[in-house]
């Protein structure tokens, strides 16, 4: 099949763009308003988009809380959401009114960061302490009026669980993350589905030699 995809009729009965684009990391942002009250969300349109400066980028359906924070203070925190704290993370995105904290509501410790003021979820392996860099709202388009709010965020602090780091390598396996798939499904790395592909070389006779595939 082939649809127009700013028309989006695309006959199925739900859009397929999530499923499509998958899997996709989560970003649990932490912020924290003015006020001093905390906020806890997970959001999967959301990657890493460069590194040395790391940059890190997730799309806001409107203005949450999230955004709310942000545009006061300027910080947010990405903790690693993973299959342990999947009940957690799906816990955190419950739609209450601005002011209410999920971290308790979730089950789950905030934990001080070290640059930022917004708490990282002790409980989570990864946090990426980040300062806002710009939010771009994103145009709309055919019969869609409005699209995301786009957050750009770069990263000034990273704290890693030293368990998972061994022989100098982070054990990404071993920390299990989760990825949001389409529709309300998700997945999970875990050592038995990653593999291993070295990057193609290209010899001294302008040959290309294939990578080595592991697993
Ligand atoms: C796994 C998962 C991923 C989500 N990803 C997004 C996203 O990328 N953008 C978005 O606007 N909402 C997303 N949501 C919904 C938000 O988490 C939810 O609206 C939440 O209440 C927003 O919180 P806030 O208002 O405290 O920022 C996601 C929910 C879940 C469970």
């Amino acid at each position: 099949m082939f649809y127009d995809a700013i028309e989006n009729r695309h006959g199925l009965p739900h859009d397929p763009l999530k499923a499509l684009v998958a899997p996709r990391p989560i970003g649990w942002i932490s912020t924290v308003s003015n006020a001093g009250i905390c906020n806890l969300a997970p959001y999967s349109f959301f990657n890493a988009v460069g590194e040395k400066p790391g940059y890190v980028v997730f799309g806001s359906a409107g203005i949450k809380d999230s955004l709310h924070n942000i545009a006061e203070n300027g910080e947010f925190v990405c903790s690693l959401a993973t299959w342990d704290l999947r009940h957690h993370m799906n816990m955190s995105s419950a739609a209450v009114p601005h002011g209410v904290d999920e971290f308790p509501l979730a089950g789950l410790t905030a934990t001080a960061s070290i640059l930022v003021k917004p708490p990282r979820v002790k409980e989570s392996p990864v946090a990426l302490e980040c300062r806002h860099f710009q939010t771009i709202a994103l145009p709309g388009a055919g019969r869609y009026k409005q699209s995301y709010n786009l957050v750009i965020g770069r990263i000034v602090g990273i704290y890693i669980d030293d368990r998972f780091i061994s022989d100098g390598l982070v054990d990404t396996a071993a920390m299990k993350p989760i990825a949001r798939l389409g529709y309300m499904d998700y997945a999970v790395v875990t050592a038995e589905t990653m593999f291993t592909i070295t990057r193609p070389e290209v010899d001294v006779d302008g040959q290309v030699v294939p990578g080595s595939v592991t697993g």
